[in-house]
């Protein structure tokens, strides 16, 4: 049966997986496939505005990326300041809200501000809101909400699963409707851990640098198609 209380998802979380591939078989070096990739989010965030999605969270960097060699973590972090002087403007201009989730502790100065500086200009933007999950992991994510939640004196007995939830990185959004990992491979690596407990999964051959309005259509369309039971039972 055909979920038709809500066509289009609230909240739309992607794994932008398969730039390094997408290079390679470029006979490009992996940065190449990290630089076409800023495009994609580019035109995925126009994608979702045209059709009317809200909330759209990309996974930029992962807390066990700094496994990679340190050139292509520094090409990365350099890509990141590269991409926000260039598309910031642009992304206010669409009425884009940018936030950034994931732990800014052991990242340079500089990110840092630009951040800071893109967090407080498109703070008021109602449109769309990009969360762009950067040094993030799903389990650090629910580390640092314990450790916020004893650090406030949240009892025990008054920590409930919605009082939780205020203090993951995420709070404030709802959970994804739709969860969608590019580049071939079917798993999590520990993106939003605690948010996906009732997201509709979406796994997509196609690298990264190639998603576009085609891919984020099929995405959708295999959404539409899903029966969300939420663990209950739906009448025939
Ligand atoms: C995803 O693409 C981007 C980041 C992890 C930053 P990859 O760099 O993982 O590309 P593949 O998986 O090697 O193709
Ligand atoms: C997940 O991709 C992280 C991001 C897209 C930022 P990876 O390429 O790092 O994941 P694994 O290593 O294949 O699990
Ligand atoms: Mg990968």
């Amino acid at each position: 049966m055909v979920d038709a209380e809500r066509s289009v998802p609230r909240h739309i979380a992607i794994v932008m997986d398969g730039n390094g591939r997408w290079a390679k078989k470029r006979f490009l070096p992996r940065f190449f496939g990290h630089k076409a990739g800023v495009d994609a989010v580019v035109r995925t965030v126009q994608a979702c505005i045209d059709r009317g999605v809200p909330e759209l969270t990309v996974f930029a960097f992962s807390s066990e990326n700094w496994r990679r060699p340190a050139d292509e973590v520094s090409g990365l972090m350099g890509l990141v300041l590269a991409a926000m002087s260039r598309y910031m403007a642009r992304m206010h201009a669409l009425g884009v809200r940018v936030r950034i989730v994931g732990d800014r502790q052991g990242l340079g100065d500089k990110l840092r501000k630009a951040w800071d500086e893109a967090e407080s200009l498109t703070a008021h933007n109602t449109r769309l809101t990009l969360n762009v999950a950067f040094n993030y992991g799903g389990r650090w994510d629910v580390v640092q909400a314990a450790r916020r939640a004893l650090a406030a004196g949240v009892q025990p007995e008054d920590l409930t699963e919605s009082r939780f939830g205020e203090f993951m990185a995420t709070a404030g959004s709802p959970d994804p409707d739709l969860f969608i990992r590019t580049g071939g491979e079917v798993r999590i690596s520990n993106f939003l851990l605690w948010q996906v407990a009732y997201s509709e999964f979406v796994f997509s051959d196609c690298l990264w640098p190639e998603f576009g309005e085609a891919q984020l259509d099929a995405a959708l369309a295999a959404y539409r198609q899903r029966d969300r039971r939420f663990g209950g039972v739906k009448e025939a």
